[in-house]
């Protein structure tokens, strides 16, 4: 089968696990065709037979071009299998790890005209020596009021590499 696989990634992070995830799916004997949401994919009705989007979240907010893509592209989203995947720190709380209970991804989906048959809720990296100096001043704010990691040396994958294969396994089982 013909995937295509949309990522939107500020730090690389979503990336690594849509590799990931192409990894997977390949191995199972598909195509896939991995591109940036930035490079503005352009699709037509029947090109390919699963549709995945992976975005991260940065103060709240999946990058300013998602919904525009999606809203463009919804009569093909609709009517193709297709999933969605968010990569978050918050994610990392066992409360805020379902597609129900994460409020960037129910609240997004709430006002969407794509509504994607399966939902993967990600948590990613943490990174201070990444950002810029507002970045790092800001996340560690976060991760304060969170009571989380605040040493700047910090790089943590919080990702559950098992719940990534799960969303994979899924997607290749999913049928229109
Ligand atoms: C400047 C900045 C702002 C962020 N804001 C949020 C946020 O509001 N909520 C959250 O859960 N994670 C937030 N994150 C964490 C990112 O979603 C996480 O680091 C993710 O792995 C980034 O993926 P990417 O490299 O694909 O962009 C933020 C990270 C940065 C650097």
């Amino acid at each position: 089968m013909n995937f295509l696989l949309i990522y939107s990634s500020r730090f690389g992070y979503t990336h690594k696990i849509a590799q990931t995830l192409e990894a997977q799916w390949t191995a199972a004997g598909n195509t896939v065709n991995i591109v940036n949401l930035a490079d503005t994919p352009v699709i037509q009705p029947g090109e390919y037979d699963k549709i995945i989007i992976g975005a991260s979240i940065r103060y709240g907010h999946y990058a300013a071009a998602l919904a525009p893509w999606i809203e463009r592209h919804q009569h093909i989203l609709n009517s193709t299998s297709s999933a969605f995947f968010s990569v978050s720190i918050l994610a990392n709380k066992p409360h805020r790890s379902t597609p129900q209970t994460h409020t960037y991804t129910r609240k997004f989906f709430a006002k969407s005209p794509w509504q994607p048959q399966i939902i993967g809720i990600f948590a990613g990296e943490l990174h201070y020596a990444k950002y810029n100096l507002l970045d790092r001043h800001m996340m560690r704010l976060v991760m304060k009021l969170n009571k989380g990691e605040t040493n700047l040396n910090a790089h943590i994958e919080y990702t559950n590499w098992q719940k990534v294969r799960e969303f994979g396994e899924q997607v290749l089982q999913a049928k229109k």
